[in-house]
C-alpha cells in the first residue's frame, strides 16, 4: 500500500527528524533515477561522458528537488540491447526507480522501450539519435538529437557552398541510414548529387577499402557519419587514403568530430565543416560555466556533446519533478516534460509536446586550432531546429 520509501524514512532518520522538527518524515522520500550506460566497451566513453555530466548536475543543483532526494544509479550494459533489456527490468523491478535514462547506441534504447511503456517510467534518452526511437514508446522523452537534425544542415550547407557530387559513408545502422537518407534528400533539394552511398560495418569497422572506392568516384566531397568513439580511427584512414592530396573535401556530422577525440585527430583536420548540436567551443556564459565546471571535476576530460545530453537530461528531470510538486507518477512526469524549455550550455532547447524529442540550434562549424588546441568553431546557426522528418 505503501512505497517502500515512506516506511524506510518512518522507521529511519525520518522518526528522528520528525521528532526533533515537527517536519513530516514523507519529505525525505527517495526519487531514484536508473541510469543504462555503455560504461565499458567500443562505446565507453559515451557512457564515462554522461555519467561525469549527470553527477556534475546534481553537484550543482544539490540532491533535493521538490521535497525529494534524488539517487542516481549508473549501470554498465556492456554496449549490449540484451544487457539494457535486463538492467532496465532490474532497476524497475528491484531498485523501483522511478525514471530510466542514459542508452547509449539506438539498439540499446529500443530494448529499453517496452520495459518503459510497461512500467509507465520516463526513459529519458540522453545518447542515441536514430529519428524513430520515440516513436517507440509514449515514455521516450529525447535530450540528446537526432541525426536528421543534425545532418540536414551540412547537406543543405554543402549545395549551397559549391559541392555538387558527393560520396556518402556511413555507419550501417539506425542512426548511419538517417544520416545517409538526410544527407541525400538535404542536398538534392538543393541542387547536389549524391553518387554512391556507402556502409560500414558498426562492429570493429575498416574503412579503408570504403574510402578507396569513394576516391575512385572522384567526388567534390565525401560525407561521414560514424557514432562517438570512433571518430579518430575513421579520420586516421582518411588522411592515410590522401582523400585531401586528390581535392576531396571531407565532411560530416559533429559526431566525426567529436570533441573527446579531437585533439588526438591531429593538424590534417583544420578546415574540416560539419554540422552538429553542440561544441565544447560554442560561445556562451551558459556553456564557458559548463566547460570550466566539468573540467575542474574531470581534469583529463573535454564535455562533448554526449555530456551535453547527459546534463540537459537531468535537467529535464529536476524541472519536471518540480512541475509535478515532486510527484513521480510516470505518465504525470512525461506530460510535466512536454513543451519545457531552458538555456543549455548548448543554446536554447525544448521538448516539442508532440513528439517527446529536442527542439535545438544546429551549428555549421569549422575545426580550428586555438591555443595549441582542435576545436569545431561554430559561424552559423539554424535556430530551434525540429528534426524534419517527424510527421
Ligand atoms: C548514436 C550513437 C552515437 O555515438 C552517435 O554519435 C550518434 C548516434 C546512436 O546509436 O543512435
Amino acid at each position: 500500500m505503501f512505497h517502500k520509501g515512506f516506511f524506510k524514512g518512518i522507521l529511519g532518520a525520518g522518526v528522528a527528524l520528525t521528532l526533533a522538527t515537527g517536519l513530516p518524515a514523507i519529505a525525505q522520500e527517495t526519487v531514484k533515477v536508473g541510469l543504462i550506460l555503455p560504461m565499458t566497451g567500443a562505446s565507453a566513453s559515451t557512457g564515462r561522458q554522461i555519467e561525469a555530466a549527470a553527477k556534475l548536475f546534481i553537484a550543482q543543483n544539490g540532491n533535493k528537488v521538490a521535497g525529494k532526494t534524488i539517487e542516481l544509479i549508473v549501470k554498465d550494459d556492456q554496449g549490449t540491447a540484451d544487457m539494457s533489456k535486463r538492467l532496465a527490468q532490474e532497476l524497475v523491478v528491484n531498485d523501483k526507480v522511478s525514471i530510466l535514462g542514459g542508452f547509449g547506441l539506438t539498439p540499446l534504447a529500443l530494448a529499453v522501450g517496452p520495459v518503459a511503456t510497461q512500467a509507465k517510467v520516463p526513459a529519458i534518452i540522453m545518447a542515441a539519435g536514430t529519428s524513430m526511437i520515440v516513436d517507440q514508446s509514449p515514455f521516450f522523452v529525447r535530450t540528446s538529437f537526432t541525426l536528421p537534425q543534425n545532418t540536414t544542415p551540412i547537406a543543405v550547407w554543402s549545395a549551397k557552398n559549391g559541392i555538387k557530387k558527393v560520396v556518402t559513408l556511413v555507419s550501417d545502422f539506425g542512426p548511419g541510414l538517417d544520416a545517409e537518407k538526410s544527407f541525400k534528400a538535404g542536398f538534392e533539394a538543393n541542387g547536389g548529387q549524391v553518387i554512391e552511398q556507402l556502409r560500414a560495418p558498426l562492429a570493429n569497422p575498416d574503412f579503408a577499402a570504403f574510402l578507396q572506392k569513394a576516391k575512385d568516384l572522384k567526388p567534390d566531397a565525401v560525407f561521414l557519419f560514424v557514432p562517438s568513439g570512433q571518430g579518430a580511427t575513421l579520420m586516421k584512414q582518411v588522411a592515410e587514403r590522401g582523400l585531401a592530396q586528390a581535392g576531396i573535401k571531407v565532411i560530416g556530422t559533429g559526431d566525426v568530430t567529436d570533441d573527446d577525440l579531437l585533439n588526438s585527430m591531429g593538424d590534417d583536420l583544420i578546415g574540416m565543416i560539419t554540422s552538429h548540436n553542440y561544441s565544447t567551443d560554442h560561445n556562451s556564459p551558459e556553456n564557458a560555466a559548463f566547460v570550466a565546471a566539468f573540467n575542474k571535476a574531470n581534469p583529463n576530460m573535454r564535455p562533448n556533446f554526449m555530456a551535453a545530453g547527459g546534463y540537459d537530461g537531468m535537467a529535464l528531470i529536476y524541472k519536471a519533478l518540480e512541475k509535478t510538486g515532486g510527484s513521480t507518477d510516470g505518465v504525470k512526469l512525461v506530460e510535466a516534460m512536454k513543451g519545457l524549455a531552458w538555456t543549455s550550455p548548448r543554446g536554447p532547447i525544448s521538448i516539442d509536446p508532440a513528439t517527446r524529442d529536442i527542439i535545438q540550434n544546429v551549428y555549421i562549424r569549422k575545426v580550428e586550432k586555438k591555443n595549441g588546441q582542435l576545436y569545431n568553431v561554430e559561424f552559423d546557426t539554424i535556430p530551434n531546429f525540429k528534426d524534419p522528418t517527424h510527421k
